[in-house]
């Protein structure tokens, strides 16, 4: 199992860190555009293994996509990150340029890849990978609902007090502060509704924690947050890797599900060594419909402003 993790920034260094620790790979490639740093991170990266007992090889290369030949799963994590302050859909200019050059180097040398798209704003660059490569579409995921879940749940069990796994919850819809979907109707503990552990107050609390859950890690940090962002990885590519067919909610192209048509968008899908197996389609209540379909018209928005 061959992986490739373009960008070997703080992102694509923590993909390839817990994709080694999970130790199912043969082998991860990161590549940057910085000459040495991919090489470097690799090296570094490589003398964790014996501390860290696993037998993955990490290789890095500056750019030179013949070395990313035959992966079975590529990362896109290149681009810039957003700084304070900033919206995810503000990185378009800059991200969508490099988000398509790199697809289409990917796809030269791996034709057979499924392609995983962190770069942001995500649904959108999902989306121009979709239109700019003939991948079919269960090949392209774009992450961003495994993470925005991952921070409902750690909102969840702060909240309510309960070891983190005693709560399950998911976030859907687009992965930006205004357009993600936390259902928290659907959360529990251990199947028991967070209604039970959390006032009504406190539960729109988790939820708009939840929402800018990104936004105020890039305010702490001065930039974007990559620990969870490279575990929410790791997550999908094992997954994929090992044909486990888990559900995450992920940025998938949309054919009529959810009542919505070409847009990628954040919906519970299971994924398998094809990539994304199975569309989930749950019932949603009308409030929650009618999120949606305004999240869906945001993403859109911001996909006018590509240039496909
Ligand atoms: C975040 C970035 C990865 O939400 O979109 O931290």
């Amino acid at each position: 199992m061959k992986i490739t993790v373009v960008g070997a920034g703080a992102v694509g260094a923590s993909c390839a860190e817990y994709i080694a620790i999970k130790d199912f790979a043969s082998e991860v490639v990161l590549l940057d555009i910085k000459e040495g740093y991919a090489e470097g991170k690799a090296m570094d990266l490589m003398q964790t293994a014996s501390l860290n007992g696993f037998d993955t090889t990490i290789s890095g290369t500056t750019n030179d996509y013949s070395k990313t030949a035959n992966s079975n799963i590529c990362v896109i994590t290149s681009g810039i990150p957003r700084k304070p302050g900033m919206t995810r859909e503000e990185l378009i200019g800059i991200n969508a340029g490099i988000v398509k050059t790199v697809a289409t180097n990917l796809i030269e040398h791996s034709p057979d890849t499924v392609l995983i798209v962190v770069s942001n704003p995500m649904d959108t660059m999902t989306y121009l990978v979709h239109k700019t490569t003939n991948l079919p579409k269960n090949r392209i995921i774009g992450m961003g609902g495994a993470l925005d879940s991952a921070r409902f749940k750690y909102r969840l069990a702060e909240a309510i007090g309960a070891p983190m796994s005693d709560v399950d919850g998911i976030v859907i819809g687009g992965h930006s502060d205004k357009g993600m979907l936390p259902l928290t109707r659907l959360a529990g503990r251990n199947s028991l509704p967070i209604s039970k552990f959390l006032s009504e107050e406190r539960i729109q609390q988790v939820l708009e924690d939840t929402k800018v859950g990104g936004a105020t890690l890039t305010k702490l940090l001065g930039t974007s947050a990559w620990y969870a962002p490279g575990a929410a990885v790791a997550g999908l590519v094992h997954t994929v890797a090992l044909d486990t067919r888990k559900m995450f909610p992920c940025s998938v192209m949309l054919e009529g599900e959810y009542g919505l048509n070409d847009i990628c968008i954040g919906v519970p899908v299971i994924l398998g060594r094809s990539g994304v197996q199975e569309i989930l389609e749950i019932n949603l209540t009308e409030a929650e419909s009618a999120k949606l379909a305004e999240s869906a018209e945001g993403v859109r928005k911001t996909n006018g402003l590509l240039d496909v």
